[in-house]
């Protein structure tokens, strides 16, 4: 373990959405009897919980996601602002997202938000098209979607926005002008995710009974490959599979994830890892909001589960997110972080068949993969670590 540890980023899940996208399996709740002073209780109570043993511990970020946070009163986000403050220190340039939705009604909200402490907002755009929109099951068109990014514009130094591509029968061109326009509109940061089909949603089932044809790996390859070119040539560094950052606009946050640094995280579903007594814990919250609700308010914390890790899970752990990383994984980083060296616990033969390969490439610093090794990195981490 490291005499200092890196600081700690806050995530905090709200929920609740108008409604539920036909493609989207995370845990959300479509409800309009949200009691807002409630929730407000319960996500500080938790704070306070998760405050015991990471005191004197510095808090770099606090990311509000969901579900769609932009529904949450802007009291409730400078209420937990506080509470964050008044718990742990919080370093001077401390990194707020908001996830948003480019909703008329949350737009109204922004400069509320940005009052009550919010920096940075993540805008959830999906497709500057409007037969994409509705495709895709959103609630806003494309007039919107472009009033949401000047309003954010306004008002938050730092933006985001993330669209969805390889949906069905977009070719190459469509996305290369779609792109190109995202490029025009862009902040200093983009998240460009390829549609998954998960099972369990709307698009799953239609998927299932052959009602969704999904371009071929071929296809979404391609489609990769111009998200890659384009991007680059408008000044974003490709510095994780799916997120571009022009200079010093990675997300610091999300970082923190995949540099597998610690993390607390409050609401439903969320989930943590959280170092104390030189073990790592892996905590998770109750999905269901009703029962975590009950829980926080019955006994301060609605945590469902909380292990410790074992030294072989926190080295598989920090390979499979930091090699989602262009940086790939420190060698002293990896020390630090797990107690291990990078060579004692990898397998040498299949590193260096996957080095051959052209997926994966390593140095006396670091461990990194390709752009091939990152189109399919499912695949990789498969092969080096089983
Ligand atoms: C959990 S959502 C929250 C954001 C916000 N509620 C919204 O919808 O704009 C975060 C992002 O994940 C992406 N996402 C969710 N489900 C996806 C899927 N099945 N395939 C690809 N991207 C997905 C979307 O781009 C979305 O903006
Ligand atoms: S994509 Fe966003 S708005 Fe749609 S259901 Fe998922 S979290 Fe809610």
């Amino acid at each position: 373990m490291s005499a200092a540890p890196a600081p700690l980023a806050i995530y905090v899940h709200w929920p609740f959405c108008r409604a539920k996208c036909p493609y989207c399996d995370f845990n959300v709740h479509v409800r309009r009897d949200v009691d807002h002073d409630r929730w407000r209780r319960a996500l500080c109570a938790e704070l306070d919980h998760f405050a015991d043993g990471t005191e004197g511990r510095e808090v770099a970020s606090v990311y509000f996601g969901g579900g769609t946070p932009s529904l949450m009163a802007p009291a409730t986000i400078a209420a937990i602002l506080d509470r964050v403050a008044a718990l742990w220190p919080v370093t001077a340039d401390v990194e707020v997202t908001l996830e948003a939705n480019p909703d008329p009604d949350d737009t109204r909200r922004f400069a509320d938000y940005r009052a009550a402490g919010v920096g940075r907002l993540s805008l959830g755009i999906q497709a500057l098209d409007d037969r994409a929109l509705a495709f895709l099951g959103r609630a806003h068109d494309r007039a919107e979607a472009l009033d949401a990014l000047e309003q954010a514009r306004r008002y938050f130094e730092r933006l985001s926005f993330d669209l969805i591509y390889a949906r069905p029968d977009q070719g190459a061109g469509d996305w290369r002008r779609e792109l190109a326009e995202a490029n025009a509109r862009a902040g200093e940061h983009l998240s460009l995710y390829q549609l998954t089909i998960e099972p369990g949603t709307a698009f799953g089932s239609a998927h299932k009974r052959g009602r969704l044809p999904m371009p071929g790996d071929e296809a979404a390859g391609t489609l990769y490959e111009v998200t890659q070119e384009a991007l680059a040539s408008a000044g974003f560094d490709a510095y994780e599979i799916s997120n571009h950052a022009r200079p010093g606009g990675q997300s610091r946050h999300n970082l923190a994830y995949w540099r597998y640094q610690d993390y607390i995280g409050v609401g439903p579903g969320a989930h943590g890892r959280v170092t104390t007594d030189g073990s790592k814990f892996a905590t998770r919250q109750f999905r269901n909001p009703r029962r975590w609700l009950e829980a926080v308010e019955e006994q301060g914390h609605g945590t469902e589960e909380r292990a410790a890790l074992s030294p072989e899970a926190r080295c598989e752990e920090m390979l499979m997110v930091g090699l989602r990383l262009a940086e790939g994984v420190g060698r002293a980083r990896f020390r630090a972080e797990t107690g291990t060296a990078l060579d004692a616990f990898l397998d040498s033969k299949r590193l260096a068949t996957l080095v051959e390969g052209g997926f994966l490439l390593a140095d006396d610093k670091r461990l990194w993969a390709t752009p091939a090794g990152r189109q399919r990195l499912d695949a990789v981490l498969g092969a080096l670590l089983t």
